[in-house]
């Protein structure tokens, strides 16, 4: 009974997410590479390598991660907006406290034990990818500077040039003062701040979800 209603889920979440899909392509501008922005820090060096794209929930663990579950989704396309297919996508991220899971973090933030801060998965056919995880906190990042919640997202595959870059929260005021920010072109940071809204039906009720499109360049060839 729980497998058909799992089932039932996933069928549902699959049909929900094709509709999304085809409203986003009819969106696209596509006119803007994403851009590069530093991986920071924290990029962690212990990662349990897998395809579990759930952030929310430990192995083994019947307790769920603090903060507001969101889904992170999106295509990787390529210098011609093509949907680029068996694309790498890594995210890392802070925790709902601001507190990263490495030993190089000062923030005296808590860790939450119920989060996995990594996840990598591949593309699909379409260059669709998405994550279920919580928004981060802000952290600080110096006296006189907090970074906005934000997910890291580093994207490989052979013939495009790798990317690393930075996702952030439209509408969070630490955006307009964040120097990492603004040092993008207007354009570019748009492409970069997404529009978070309740997810449709057959996805985690409470839960939102936002479109995380990524343009690679091409590897020049010599
Ligand atoms: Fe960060």
């Amino acid at each position: 009974m729980q497998g058909q209603a799992s089932r039932r889920n996933f069928l549902l979440s699959a049909g929900a997410l094709a509709a999304l899909s085809a409203k986003a392509i009819a969106s696209d501008s596509c006119d803007v590479f994403t851009p590069a922005q530093t991986s920071g820090p924290f990029y962690p060096g212990e990662r349990a390598f897998g395809l579990d794209t759930d952030l929310t929930v430990v192995n083994g663990s019947s307790r769920r991660a603090l903060g507001q579950v969101i889904y992170v989704k999106g295509r990787v396309l390529d210098a011609q907006c093509r949907p680029i297919e068996g694309a790498n996508v890594e995210i890392w991220q802070a925790c709902a406290s601001g507190k990263y899971n490495s030993p190089k973090d000062p923030n005296p933030a808590k860790l939450d034990p119920n989060f996995k801060y990594w996840a990598e998965t591949f593309t699909n056919k379409d260059g669709e990818y998405m994550f279920k995880t919580i928004r981060p906190g802000a952290y600080p990042a110096a006296s006189d500077w907090d970074r906005p919640p934000h997910i890291h997202v580093k994207v490989s595959k052979l013939g495009s040039k790798e990317l690393t870059t930075q996702m952030y929260f439209k509408g969070d005021p630490l955006n307009d003062v964040d120097f990492i920010i603004q040092d993008l072109d207007p354009a570019e940071r748009d492409s970069v701040i997404v529009d978070f809204s309740p997810s449709p039906v057959g996805f985690e009720p409470g839960s939102l979800m936002g479109s995380f499109e990524m343009k690679l360049q091409q590897v020049r060839r010599s």
